[in-house]
């Protein structure tokens, strides 16, 4: 062991900084203490005072645990930071992801018929159209390009936009908010920290914006659903309109645009699992995705607050603790998974948690991101099986979002 216990602090951005490896033993240090390890939280000049720490959960039965309790384990002080945020962030943020049932299930009713596989069956045409093309355009534009400009941003984001009925021209304002939104205050995207909360609320307020002129044109998309949707005889207000527009555009193509990503990354340093993917690629490629999500897992954590004092697994927490679920570090849980830090597209047994654990916010797009990730694997390996990731990855600095914001690639 390299890494002792006084060396891990979750909430200092340069932990996220070190190599993988070295990330890994950590976990793997703190998955084998007697009890769940509380670290302080991070101090940003925008959070709420009072923020008393965090448990980190890392084990895989914890987190299954606590997600099939969500009336103990609440998101409703806040699913996607770690501090409690002023309302000025509800405005924009505040959507079901952040919301307890019953209001949580009824705004997911709204949405989830969409969601459904045969909903997605329906775009799958369009999916692999778009992925023909971006394969297309890859090949002219030749080796040596950025995979992640070139080919993992654009089939999620151009799904996720034609779903909402967002026009081609709104591409960079989408794609540009959801990186402010995601970046985990990245230098690249939040260049001054103390200018963090307006960045953040800017980004928020442009795709706010952006849904009251979509939802002003009408149209057979999304947006018009959900603005003629009924809950209970309420109509959505205008600021449930837009936190749930900027929940659904900002999860549904960053965190597919950076699975993508890993896995190129993934089979560029294990040429016998590409090996065995193109000996049967139609067979193999669902498994292969799963196995690409569980070591990705794009989103690295997400929190929840307890309700009430309640014991589990061992471990007795009190009424307003927060934790956070490391669904990255369940996914590597050694107790769960054979041999977990290795990448094997036939993996049986142990269901990884990257789209959350059993439970009400059990990811509601993780259809519609497994049929884009096979789609895209599809087309890049039946037109240029060879293609490969050149030199090292360049990371999102982030510790909610296991991002990758460049990837050279040769073919
Ligand atoms: C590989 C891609 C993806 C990953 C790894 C992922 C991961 C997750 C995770 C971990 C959660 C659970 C949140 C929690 O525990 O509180 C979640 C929720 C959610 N995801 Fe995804 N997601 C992906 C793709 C998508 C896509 C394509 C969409 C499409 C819109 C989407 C929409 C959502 C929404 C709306 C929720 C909130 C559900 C709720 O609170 O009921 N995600 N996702």
């Amino acid at each position: 062991m390299t890494v002792s216990l006084a060396d891990i602090d979750l909430s200092d951005v340069a932990f996220w900084e070190r190599p993988m490896a070295e990330r890994e033993e950590a976990f793997a240090l703190l998955r084998a203490q007697p009890a769940p390890v509380r670290f302080a939280e991070p101090d940003i000049s925008f959070a709420l005072p009072g923020g008393t720490g965090y448990y980190a959960l890392v084990r895989h039965a914890d987190i299954v645990e606590a997600s099939r309790n969500p009336e103990i384990f609440s998101s409703g002080r806040g699913a996607t930071a770690i501090h409690d945020l002023g309302p000025e962030f509800g405005e924009y943020f505040g959507s079901m992801i952040n919301m307890d049932d019953p209001r949580h299930a009824r705004l997911r009713r709204i949405v989830s018929r969409a969601f459904t596989p045969r909903m997605i069956g329906r775009f799958e045409d369009d999916v692999r159209k778009e992925a023909g093309r971006i394969v297309d355009d890859l090949i002219v534009k030749g080796p040596g390009c950025d995979f992640v400009t070139e080919v993992a941003t654009k089939l999620p984001l151009k799904i996720i936009c034609d779903m909402m009925g967002i026009g081609a021209e709104h591409y960079q304002t989408v794609f540009d908010a959801s990186n402010i939104i995601l970046s985990g205050g990245d230098p690249e995207f939040i260049e001054d920290v103390s200018r963090a909360a307006e960045l953040l609320l800017g980004a928020g307020q442009r795709l706010q914006d952006l849904v009251v002129s979509l939802a002003a044109e009408g149209g057979d998309n999304l947006i018009t659903s959900l603005t003629s949707a009924n809950i209970d005889g309420e109509k959505l207000t205008m600021q449930e309109l837009g936190s749930f527009f900027i929940l659904l555009v900002v999860a549904g193509n960053e965190t597919t645009r950076n699975a993508i990503s890993h896995g190129l990354q993934l089979f560029t340093d294990n040429p016998d699992q590409r090996a065995l993917l193109l000996e049967d690629l139609e067979g193999r490629l669902p498994g292969a995705v799963e196995e690409i999500v569980r070591l990705a897992s794009p989103v690295a954590w997400m929190r929840r607050t307890l309700t009430r004092d309640h014991e589990m697994n061992g471990h007795p927490y009190r009424k307003g603790d927060k934790v956070l679920l490391y669904y990255w570090a369940a996914n590597r849980d050694e107790s769960v998974f054979a041999d977990p830090y290795r990448f094997d597209i036939r993996r049986a047994g142990g269901a990884h948690v990257a789209f959350g654990g059993p439970g009400p916010h059990f990811c509601l797009g993780a259809h519609l991101a497994r049929r884009e990730i096979v789609v895209m694997f599809r087309e890049l390996f039946t037109r240029l099986p060879q293609i490969r990731s050149i030199g090292e990855p360049v990371r999102l600095r982030s510790s909610f979002i296991n991002g990758i914001k460049r990837l050279e690639c040769d073919f």
